[in-house]
């Protein structure tokens, strides 16, 4: 089976949304919040030719942000991004072209096996990506390709910040969606071929008085969650195939609830993955004491924070 179409692999469920065209991770609300003016500020301040990688870089959002910063000051950087998903950052519409051939993309390619050599960085940065990593793995990689003095500057998810929060609340909308009973459930049960005899189109008419009384309870349950959310794109997704059942190959119509399905169990583990990788104040101490086991030396943290709450922990850290 081809690698898009697992969704059950933890990179496959992130090349199922980086090949979506998304700029960036979009966690929080439908918007994406922004951290733009932190991490231009430390590009402008690189001399020319500094060596940048940005760990996890999903669709690019950070490397092309040094792009950005090194064409505004009319410098140069060498500038990588690596990530182990199957990134398309040249098909994202938002994206700039110039910006985009500006970095050297690396797909497919775990953070904890970096293929840079020795003392080949300058800078190393990761936004929400790094902590999803096998963190002891990569602690060693960035300490192996950093400069002596090298950088390292990373934003990680944190425990009870706003964007985990607004993830619960997304991960629990999707699973509700898909559990037993539920209005994929009973998408599935109007297969149209059960409605080849009379009983059969007797079951079916019930089948479809209960979904659509369950259409209608969660787009008024639902009514009130981002825009972005799975729950909105699930009730129009099936609207739309249920009413258009009876004109379509029933194996089509199963295929069709099964993508579906896919998309969310997709969705669903790359939330599970945010959860599990955001860090408490403690697990920080401990980041820090496990970079300086690494030769990452001074490493501290803090909490950045916008209108909505915590955003996540900004780490500094340098080598030694
Ligand atoms: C929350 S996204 C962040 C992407 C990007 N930095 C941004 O800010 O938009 C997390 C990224 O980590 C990547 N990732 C997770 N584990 C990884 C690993 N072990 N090696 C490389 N990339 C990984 C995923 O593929 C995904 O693109």
């Amino acid at each position: 089976m081809a690698e898009a179409l697992q969704p059950h692999s933890r990179a496959a469920s992130w090349s199922r949304y980086w090949q979506g065209g998304h700029k960036d991770t979009c966690f929080l609300a439908g918007q994406a919040f922004s951290i733009r003016e932190h991490w231009m500020s430390l590009f402008s301040s690189l001399p020319d030719n500094s060596r940048i990688v940005d760990l996890a870089t999903g669709n690019g959002a950070v490397a092309l942000l040094a792009a950005e910063a090194a064409r505004d000051n009319g410098k140069s950087f060498d500038i990588t991004g690596v990530d182990f998903a199957r990134i398309q950052p040249d098909r994202v519409a938002d994206n700039d072209p110039d910006l985009v051939s500006r970095v050297n993309f690396i797909a497919d390619t775990p953070v904890e096996n970096l293929p840079l050599a020795d003392a080949s960085q300058d800078v190393v940065v990761s936004q929400f990506g790094f902590e999803y990593s096998r963190t002891a793995d990569t602690i060693n990689e960035i300490s192996r390709v950093l400069v002596p003095g090298g950088r390292v500057r990373m934003l990680i998810h944190a425990t009870d910040g706003a964007v985990s929060k607004a993830s619960q609340g997304r991960l629990k909308r999707a699973r509700d969606i898909c559990a037993r009973g539920q209005l994929v459930d009973l998408a599935r049960a109007l297969q149209p071929a059960s409605t080849a005899d009379y009983a059969g189109a007797r079951k079916d008419d019930k089948n479809l008085a209960r979904f659509r009384s369950r259409l209608s309870t969660a787009r008024k349950k639902y009514a009130a969650a981002p825009d972005d959310d799975v729950v909105h794109y699930v009730i129009s997704y099936l609207t739309e195939l249920v009413d258009r059942r009876l004109r379509v190959d029933p194996n089509d119509y199963r295929q069709a609830v099964a993508n579906l399905q896919a998309e969310i169990k997709a969705y669903s583990l790359r939330l599970n993955a945010m959860t599990n990788a955001a860090r408490s104040k403690k697990d920080m101490d401990t980041l820090v004491s496990q970079l300086q086991d690494s030769a990452l030396v001074e490493g501290s943290f803090a909490l950045l924070e916008d209108e909505r709450g915590a955003i996540g922990w900004f780490l500094k850290a340098h080598r030694a």
